[in-house]
Formats: structure tokens, C-alpha cells, sequence
């Protein structure tokens, strides 16, 4: 069976788009998300414009700032610096990865970590590890966890397994994973025969960004499969996920697709990241 996001995400939306008709009339305007790209990779470009199509749809104010390539450091942190100190912007996003001369966690640690909406900040990342409360939670975790939970999966004592340690994904996840009490490895590129482990498997996320990496052999019968991989099909030069999905989805007992998996999750726990820092900021 196929677990699909994009099904998810328009029904959480709905919902969320009456919330935010209720929130502007309580606070007399809408959340406002303000989503920052330095440079014009076509990958990124993507991502933006889905991010403000979604927020139109849920009646988020987006306000996309284009910055060419070349901006200097200096810059790209005033502006972070000004964007912070605006009471009517309640969320803040640096589309990544950014050009070379420019230091990522510096930008990300000058986001002020109530308008974090990526839940990339040290100290929101700090407080998912330490379980105090979090401003905000890494979306595509998240979203992992939302899609989960919606197909009925267990997690109490189910063996999950993680490919890949990012930040962004792999770390995260996997801890939330732990915290719904599932036993979790963490898998990499130094792992020895991974096979061996991934069959382990019942339930297996996959977010290394290799496409079709995880084939039919590092499977067991009835495993849970989350794709969190977008990558170009070298072959036919469609999009495609890190698992090789014709050969998987009959073995698995859940599989997401790619597109329409993950990705649509991963906006849809943006907008809720906005929505939720606007009510902290207006109550505060
Ligand atoms: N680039 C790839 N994924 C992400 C994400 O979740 N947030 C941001 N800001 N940049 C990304």
C-alpha cells in the first residue's frame, strides 16, 4: 500500500486554513512567513514557490526575498537582523545550501529561534535532544512522524532503522522516533553491510539523496518504507526517491512515493511551524 502525503497535506491544510481564518480575526491579521533565497538553483527556485503556493492556500502572508549569489555575509545577516526585530514577521526561513562564502550556521544561529521555522537553530535543536519544549521541530521529521501515525503504523518497540545522519533529516528523525519508544539505528556511509541491517528493518527511512540506493535485497516482507530522497533519475531524468520503488513497493507492506510522499509533508509542518510561532508571538 502506498502511504500518500499529498492526500495528507491537502486534508491538513483544509484545516489549517480555517484556523487561520479564525487566528486573523482573533489578532486582526494573518502569520506571516518570509522565506529567503540567495541565488537561482533551479532546485531551490522549486522549493520556494511550492512553499509560498502552500502558504497562499492556507491564507499565510509569504513574502519571498530574491538575493543574488553574490550577497556578502554582512548583508544576508542584516537583513536576518531586521526581519527579526519586525513584530509582524512571525517566521523566518533561509532556503539552503547557501553559497560558498557564506557560513550556514551562522546564518541559522542568527535567526531568532522564535521565528525558526526550519527548527534548525542550536537551541531549538538543543531542546528536541534534551526534550524541553522546542519552539519548533525540524518540518520533514515531522512530517515522517505526521505520515506515521495517519497510516496506523506502531512505533512503541518496532526496530527502525535510519539511513543517513543529517541535521536536516536523519538525526532528527531519528530521535523522534526514540521518543515514540522505537528501537532506532542510525545508518551511514561507513556502515558495514548495511543490507544485513536494513533487513532488520520494520520500519526504515531512507534520507541520503542517492537515487534508487535502497533496492529490492535490503528489504524484508512488510517493512514500513519512508523515501525522503529528490533526486534526478540518471537514466530517465525524472524525479525519483533514494529507494528504487517498482522493486521495493511489492515487497513493502507501506511505501511512500516520490514525488507526493514526504516533500508535501515537509510544507505542510512549515505552515504549521508558522502558525505556531505566530500564536506564541501574539500571546507573548
Ligand atoms: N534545503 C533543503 N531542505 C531544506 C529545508 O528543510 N529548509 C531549508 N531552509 N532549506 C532546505
Amino acid at each position: 500500500m502506498i502511504i500518500s502525503g499529498k492526500e495528507l497535506s491537502v486534508k491538513l491544510k483544509r484545516e489549517m486554513a480555517a484556523k487561520v481564518a479564525q487566528l486573523k480575526q482573533k489578532y486582526g491579521r494573518a502569520p506571516h512567513l518570509v522565506v529567503i533565497l540567495v541565488g537561482d538553483d533551479p532546485g531551490s527556485q522549486s522549493y520556494v514557490r511550492g512553499k509560498a503556493k502552500a502558504s497562499e492556500e492556507v491564507g499565510i502572508t509569504n513574502t519571498t526575498i530574491y538575493k543574488d549569489a553574490g550577497i556578502s555575509q554582512e548583508e544576508l545577516l542584516g537583513i536576518i537582523g531586521t526581519l527579526n526585530a519586525d513584530p509582524e514577521v512571525d517566521g523566518i526561513l533561509v532556503q539552503l545550501p547557501l553559497p560558498e562564502h557564506i557560513d550556514e550556521p551562522t546564518i541559522i544561529n542568527a535567526i531568532a529561534k522564535e521565528k525558526d521555522v526550519d527548527g534548525f537553530h542550536p537551541l531549538n535543536v538543543a531542546a528536541l535532544w534534551m526534550k524541553t519544549r522546542p519552539c519548533t521541530v525540524a518540518c520533514t521529521p515531522q512530517g515522517i512522524i505526521r505520515l506515521l501515525d495517519e497510516a496506523g503504523v506502531e512505533l512503541k518497540g518496532k526496530r527502525a532503522v535510519v539511513i543517513g545522519r543529517s541535521q536536516i533529516v536523519g538525526l532528527p528523525v531519528a530521535k523522534l522516533l526514540l521518543d515514540r519508544n522505537a528501537t532506532v539505528t542510525i545508518c551511514h556511509s561507513r556502515t558495514r553491510d548495511l543490507p544485513a541491517v536494513t533487513r532488520g528493518a520494520e520500519i526504515l527511512v531512507v534520507a541520503i539523496g542517492r537515487p534508487k540506493f535502497v533496492t529490492a535485497d535490503m528489504v524484508s516482507p512488510g517493512t514500513v518504507v519512508i523515501d525522503v530522497g529528490v533526486n534526478r533519475d540518471p537514466e530517465t531524468g525524472k524525479l525519483c526517491g533514494d529507494v528504487d520503488f517498482e522493486a521495493v513497493e511489492p515487497i513493502a507492506s507501506l511505501i511512500t512515493p516520490v514525488p507526493g510522499g514526504v516533500g508535501p509533508m515537509t510544507i505542510t509542518c512549515l505552515m504549521e511551524n508558522t502558525i505556531e510561532c505566530f500564536i506564541r508571538s501574539m500571546e507573548r
